[in-house]
């Protein structure tokens, strides 16, 4: 899988490039990351790549030409605008009408908010761009007619968008057959299933006077599986019950629950 990520700073992902799952991904060819400093495309001796707002205020905006320049030249779009001559051909979001098969995405805080079922979603894609940005944000006209989304990373707010790509690029490479060490390493995952994973223990069975559940140490896969499936369903309730609306539940699934509900202390 190919990510284009548009960026002014480059240098943020070295280190997390050159690092663990994501070094191995790109290692064993599962993962290419091509990275593009939006500011060798921006026009001029001084390569501006931001401006003043319109209408005053402070701060600084990311300006239009150079962020089209680079995601239109690497991506290989034809030119857009009413400018170009292709008003009768009205651009409209690149993947939302299927005309273009790669997701152009903007990271904002004003986006649609990540979770692990976008991290699927965008496994499916063989290519995906990331549009990082800085100061105030995008001049409009980036996210109106080159972006074909939009992906906040949570209600908080940060200084680029260079760390919530790399959030986004973590999770979607890990999802990726080959990328983990365990094959089936994402599958338990908090919400890959929709609950909250069981807990883990490992070696030593004591550790200051504090051990380990029998049921781990005894054997019995089964009985291991069905911990497993009832402390999730514990730990979700507790922690995250809005979840538990949204996830399939068996019938054994349902009487813990309630047997939780008339006992939640035991
Ligand atoms: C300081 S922020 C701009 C925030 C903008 N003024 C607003 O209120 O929506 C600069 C850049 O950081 C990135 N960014 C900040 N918070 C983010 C979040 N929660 N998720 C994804 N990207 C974020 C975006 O790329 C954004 O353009």
């Amino acid at each position: 899988m190919r990510f284009d990520i548009f960026t002014l700073f480059p240098g943020i992902f070295e280190g997390p490039l050159r690092e663990s799952m994501i070094k191995r991904a790109i290692d064993a060819g599962l993962l290419n990351v091509q990275l593009h400093n939006i500011r060798d495309y921006a026009a001029g001796k001084h390569q501006v790549t931001d401006d003043y707002p319109y209408g005053g205020g402070g701060g600084m905006v990311m300006k239009p030409e150079p962020v089209f320049a680079a995601v239109e030249s690497v991506l290989g779009i034809r030119e857009q605008g009413s400018g170009s001559g292709d008003q009768d051909t009205d651009y409209q979001s690149p993947v939302t009408n299927h005309q273009f098969p790669i997701p152009i995405i903007l990271l904002t805080p004003q986006g649609r908010v990540f979770n692990q079922s976008i991290a699927y979603e965008l496994a499916q894609y063989d290519r995906v761009a990331l549009i990082c940005g800085r100061y105030e944000g995008f001049d409009e006209r980036i996210r109106e007619h080159l972006a074909s989304d939009e992906i906040s990373i949570g209600d908080f707010v940060l200084t680029g968008g260079e760390l919530a790509a790399l959030v986004v690029l973590d999770a979607v490479i890990r999802l990726k057959p080959g990328a983990l060490g365990d094959p089936e390493g994402a599958s338990d995952d908090s919400h890959a299933s929709g609950l909250l994973e069981y807990p883990h223990y490992t070696r030593p069975p004591e550790f200051r006077g504090w051990g380990v559940p029998e049921v781990l140490l005894s054997g019995d896969h089964a009985k291991v599986d069905r911990w497993r499936r009832e402390q999730a369903l514990r730990r979700t309730w507790l922690r995250r019950p809005d979840m538990l609306t949204a996830v399939e539940l068996s019938k054994a699934d349902r009487a813990f629950l309630d047997t939780l509900r008339q006992a939640p202390d035991e």
